[in-house]
């Protein structure tokens, strides 16, 4: 974790929680080891308290650890080599204007750091698969909503990867949301014996972060609250 800047009182609720903010990053190489069952027990009871409409609570998660991981890992890595996404949940159609923008712009960090030059489609395709590899993770969650609940249930799970995130971060466990795991759910739910009525929203692959890594060596930016509040008053 960073440190606090000097003078910040990280006693107080809202420096503890800006400082979690601040100070967690998707992390793409993993340490081999395991986080302790009653470390991810912590991060999943505080996870469970993530506010969804109607107290719904719709995210199921499968948590992989040890020799599962290794085994999905090997699976995932077979399966994907030969086979199109399919998400249950549509992926955008086109990234356009300031959306285009900051995908590239967090791209461009990614493929610095871990030296893909640009138009080295080999690279960053090997870069891609990484996501498969779980980025060497030693546990992996998939999140699942029931398809019943349509788009708020997505957006229920959303707020719950969110607190996952941050309550991982709370215990120095670092961690990374991937959709592209969602992308062969289909394959996501036979492996795992996951019920059809379930939509895969992502996975989390989380364990402690290899810092010293290239990929883990860049910070994301944000827009202002100027690009992204329009006050009323
Ligand atoms: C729902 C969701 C899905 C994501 N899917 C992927 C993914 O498939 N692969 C990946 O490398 N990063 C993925 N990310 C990580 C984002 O690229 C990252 O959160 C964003 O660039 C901001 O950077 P930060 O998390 O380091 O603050 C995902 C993040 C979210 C929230």
């Amino acid at each position: 974790m960073e440190h606090h800047a000097a003078g910040e009182d990280i006693a107080q609720p809202a420096a503890v929680l800006d400082h979690l903010l601040r100070s967690r990053h998707s992390c793409r190489a993993f340490s081999e080891d395991a986080v302790p069952r009653p470390v991810i027990e912590s991060i999943l009871a505080s996870a469970q308290r993530t506010p969804s409409w109607c107290n719904t609570q719709p995210w199921q998660l499968a948590v992989l650890s040890g020799a599962s991981t290794r085994a999905f890992r090997a699976a995932l890595l077979e399966h994907v080599a030969g086979a199109q996404a399919a998400p249950d949940i549509a992926f955008p159609e086109a990234y356009r204007g300031v959306y285009q923008e900051r995908r590239r712009a967090c791209g461009l960090q990614l493929y610095e750091a871990v030296g893909v030059a640009r138009g080295d489609r080999e690279a960053s395709g090997r870069q891609a698969r990484e996501n498969f590899r779980l980025y060497g993770a030693p546990h992996v969650a998939i999140v699942t909503t029931d398809a019943a609940l349509g788009q708020y249930g997505a957006v229920d799970c959303g707020a719950y990867v969110s607190t996952f995130m941050l309550a991982a971060q709370a215990h120095g466990v670092a961690c990374i949301a991937q959709a592209a795991l969602a992308a062969h759910a289909s394959f996501i739910r036979a492996w795992l014996g996951i019920a059809d009525e379930r939509r895969v929203i992502c996975g989390i692959s989380f364990g402690y972060a290899d810092a010293a890594h290239p990929a883990n060596q860049f910070r994301t930016a944000r827009a202002t609250l100027v690009e992204a509040v329009d006050w009323r008053e």
